[in-house]
C-alpha cells in the first residue's frame, strides 16, 4: 500500500504508539481487500454507543485515547444511548447492571470531542454528508441512507475500525468507495400497487444479499427509503442501492449502472402480501407497539401526532416513539406536543435492540413497522397504521 509521508510516520510511532497500533490496523485491513492508499473522510459515525459490559475492550481503547489527549480528527457522531428510563423497576436492574459503563463511555467521547448526536440518523442534523463525500461510518442503517439516497461513498465498516477512521482522519480507498463497485448487479421491478417499504427492503435484502440492487418502478419519501434501506441491511448484507430515476447515482448515470449480467426479480403485490404476513406471524395480544428504528424524523413524529390526535392508547399497552435527541428536543417545543401528550404515548431516544436483550421484555409481545427490528429482535411486524390502530385499539385520523 502506499502511504503518504505523514502516514508512515505515524507508522513509526512518531505520534504514539496508539496511533501507531491504529495506522498498523488500519494498513493489515486495507491490505487485506487490497486496497493501494488510505484516503481522506470527511466524517466518521461510530456504531458503538454505550458502555455495555460486554464491550469492555472497546471502552479500553476508548478510554485509552481518551486519557493520551487523542482527538477525532474529523467530525465524528455516534450511535442512539443504549439506556432509557421509560422501564420498569426489573428490568432497570437489568439495564444499570448492563450498561454499567455508560456515563465513562460519553465521558471518554467527548473528551476526544464527539458530537453528542446520539442517533442513527446523524445525516438529519449534525453530520450530513455532499454527494460524492466520503466517509467511514458505521451503522448499517446509516450507511445504507448515505450511500444511496446521499450518494456520500461509505463502506460498511465495522465497531473499532470506524472508531479507528475517526480518529486518524482516512479510510482505505476500497469497496463502495469505487465507482466501478458501485454498479448494480441485480435489476428489481416493481410490479405493485401496495408498497409497504420496510417489507420491499426485507424481501430484497433476502433476495440479493450484499448485492446492489438497482431498483425499478418506484418512488417514495425519505422517510419511506429509510426504513426500506434499514430492512435491505439487515436481511442482507446490502450496503448501496439506486431507484430508477430517484437516487442520484441513478438519474445521473440511468440504466449503465445496471451490470449487464445482473439477475432480475419481479416483486409483485401477491409476493409481498405473503412475505408481510411471514413477518407478522405468530402475534398474539400486543402489549408494546415500537416505533422509530431508525429513529423517526422530526416530521415523522408531527405527522404520527397528526394521525393518533384524539386518540389514546388503549389499557395495557404502550406506544414508544423513538427518535433522535434533536428532533426530540425540537418536538417539544413545537405546537404538537401538547396533542401528543394527551394521546398516552412516550417518546425515548435510544436503540431498542440493547433493551430488548433485557430477557423480562423479550415476552412483552412487540409490533412494529421496523424491518430492521423485525429482523433481529422477538417482535412482529405490522404496517404503520395497523401499529398505531393497535396501539389506540380503533379508528385513526387518515
Ligand atoms: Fe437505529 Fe438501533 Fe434501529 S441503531 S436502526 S434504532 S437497531
Amino acid at each position: 500500500m502506499d502511504l503518504s509521508t505523514e502516514q508512515q510516520a505515524i507508522l513509526r510511532g512518531e505520534k504514539g504508539t496508539l496511533l501507531q497500533k491504529c495506522m498498523q490496523t488500519l494498513v493489515k485491513y486495507g491490505n487485506f481487500f487490497s486496497a493501494q492508499e488510505l484516503i481522506p473522510i470527511k466524517s466518521a459515525h461510530l456504531v458503538l454507543s454505550g458502555g455495555s459490559i460486554i464491550l469492555r475492550t472497546y471502552l479500553e481503547i476508548l478510554e485509552n485515547m481518551a486519557a493520551e489527549g487523542i482527538q477525532f480528527a474529523v467530525p465524528t457522531t455516534v450511535n442512539p444511548r443504549l439506556t432509557t428510563k421509560h422501564l420498569g423497576i426489573v428490568q432497570k436492574i437489568a439495564q444499570r447492571y448492563l450498561f454499567q459503563k455508560d456515563n465513562q463511555f460519553r465521558h471518554h467521547y467527548r473528551k476526544m470531542g464527539g458530537i453528542e448526536t446520539y442517533s442513527c440518523t446523524p445525516y438529519l442534523g449534525d453530520n450530513t454528508p455532499q454527494r460524492g463525500d466520503i466517509l467511514a461510518w458505521a451503522e448499517s442503517s446509516a450507511v445504507i441512507f448515505a450511500n444511496s439516497v446521499l450518494g456520500a461513498k461509505t463502506n460498511r465498516n465495522s465497531g473499532v475500525i470506524d472508531l479507528i477512521s475517526a480518529v486518524l482522519g482516512i479510510t482505505p480507498l476500497m469497496g463502495l468507495l469505487l465507482d466501478e463497485n458501485r454498479r448494480a448487479n441485480w435489476e428489481i421491478i416493481v410490479d405493485a400497487e401496495e408498497i409497504d417499504y420496510a417489507v420491499l427492503g426485507y424481501v430484497i435484502g433476502e433476495k440479493v444479499k450484499d448485492g446492489i440492487p438497482y431498483i425499478k418502478g418506484l418512488h417514495g419519501t425519505a422517510d419511506d427509503f429509510e426504513n426500506m434501506g434499514a430492512a435491505m441491511a439487515a436481511s442482507g448484507g446490502v450496503g448501496l442501492y439506486h431507484i430508477e430515476g430517484v437516487t442520484p447515482e441513478a438519474v445521473q448515470v440511468k440504466d449503465a449502472l445496471l451490470l449487464p449480467d445482473c439477475q432480475t426479480l419481479t416483486l409483485t403485490d401477491p409476493l409481498l402480501k405473503k412475505v408481510r404476513e411471514r413477518l407478522g406471524h405468530g402475534r398474539k395480544k400486543v402489549k408494546t407497539v415500537l416505533l422509530g428504528c431508525p429513529h423517526l424524523f422530526y416530521a415523522e413524529l408531527v405527522q404520527l401526532t397528526t394521525l393518533i390526535e384524539g386518540c389514546h392508547t388503549r389499557k395495557g399497552v404502550t406506544l414508544w416513539m423513538n427518535s433522535s435527541p434533536s428532533a426530540i428536543r425540537k418536538f417539544n417545543q413545537s405546537e404538537h406536543f401538547e396533542e401528543f401528550e394527551k394521546t398516552g404515548a412516550v417518546l425515548m431516544s435510544l436503540c431498542p435492540l440493547a433493551f430488548l436483550q433485557l430477557p423480562s421484555l423479550r415476552n412483552r409481545w412487540i409490533l412494529t413497522n421496523s424491518g430492521k427490528l423485525r429482523y433481529y429482535a422477538p417482535v412482529y411486524y405490522a404496517p404503520l397504521k395497523e401499529c398505531l390502530r393497535e396501539a389506540v385499539g380503533g379508528d385513526i385520523n387518515g
